[in-house]
């Protein structure tokens, strides 16, 4: 038991999960979750740095998120879940780190740099925003996590993660902390429905618990190659996000008939896209069916993984021990 490595990752509450987070992160936590000492967390003071000036969607987002989570296979019984706010070890150590941190490290974070700039419509001038990277440090080597899985975007504040790590120990002289290291999830791109990524704000994801209809009328809208106009038009998979899917959901066999028969201008999109459908389809009905349930359980989110986040909360209080240790505090 003791030698399994640790796994920690989080994501912040802001809105219904979608396929793009299924293939992106949570299919590889649940199988994490079986061979390692897995803490996944709600990061909802993550979500208050770029949604401070509204923050009343956040409680009901965690508790749709663990909601999902639940509905998607994650277990409290196997996986230790916490929600970031109710422990204030997180807050303590990421104050403590921040006395290291020089801000140069922060300001040259492509996200920091990126979201500035994409996000106009939010003031992001704030401490909060620019420490957001010291605060999931704290999230991460709060519980000796060994691994983190995250996408690629993620990479570099985990990265920043292990130089603040070793920029204490060499302060401080005492090697306190685990040095984390990203797991990037080797996993087929599921572009949105218009093509781009798949994100919510985007309009353009299918939900985890998206009703039958929507996601086959969602299906039957999603661009295609768009220089096949008609059916007797060829068509080119290769440029084609509906084939991406098929990388994901299809059998071999019917990747290769589909194939076959748009470049042959054979099918067309609708039949293309009934496979997809049907399978898009399978996987979702449990977990949509799983969410009812859920949603009449988990009445309220902290109360629902009190125990879990108990035992977050105790295994971070002897980590940041050591951390006041070290630093003769
Ligand atoms: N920054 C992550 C995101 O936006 C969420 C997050 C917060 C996280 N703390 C973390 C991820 C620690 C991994 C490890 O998706």
């Amino acid at each position: 038991m003791t030698n399994r490595k640790k796994v920690f990752s989080a994501m912040r509450p802001t809105g219904a999960l979608h396929l793009g987070h299924y293939f992106g992160a949570l299919q590889n936590w649940v199988k994490m979750q079986d061979d390692m000492d897995c803490v996944f967390g709600v990061a909802d003071w993550h979500a208050l740095t770029t949604n401070y000036a509204d923050p009343e969607d956040i409680k009901e987002n965690t508790r749709q998120l663990i909601i999902d989570w639940l509905s998607i296979g994650l277990d409290s019984n196997k996986a230790v879940f916490m929600i970031q706010s109710q422990n204030l070890a997180h807050a303590e150590l990421y104050l403590l780190l921040g006395m290291v941190t020089p801000i140069a490290w922060l300001e040259r974070t492509p996200s920091y740099k990126e979201m500035r700039a994409q996000l106009t419509d939010k003031n992001l001038d704030n401490y909060g925003f620019l420490g957001y990277p010291v605060l999931m440090t704290a999230d991460i080597i709060i519980y000796d996590s060994d691994y983190v899985p995250v996408g690629i975007d993620q990479v570099p504040h985990v990265e920043l993660s292990r130089e603040i790590v070793r920029h204490f120990h060499a302060l401080y002289k005492t090697e306190v902390f685990v040095e984390p290291q990203p797991i990037l999830t080797d996993v087929p791109k599921l572009p949105g429905l218009d093509g781009r990524k798949m994100s919510k704000s985007y309009g353009n994801s299918i939900a985890l618990g998206e009703s039958a209809d929507s996601i086959e009328q969602k299906l039957k809208r999603m661009v295609t190659d768009t220089n096949r106009i008609r059916k007797t038009d060829t068509g080119n998979p290769d440029v084609c996000p509906v084939f991406d899917w098929h990388k994901v959901f299809s059998t071999q066999d019917e990747r290769a008939e589909v194939c076959a028969g748009c470049r042959g201008a054979q099918i067309g999109c609708i039949d293309c896209k009934k496979i997809l459908i049907k399978h898009v389809e399978s996987l979702v009905a449990p977990i949509r069916e799983r969410r009812k349930r859920f949603e009449v359980e988990v009445k309220d989110a902290r109360e629902y993984i009190k125990t879990s986040q108990l035992r977050a909360n105790e295994m971070a209080e002897q980590v940041v021990e050591r951390v006041r240790q070290a630093i003769k505090i």
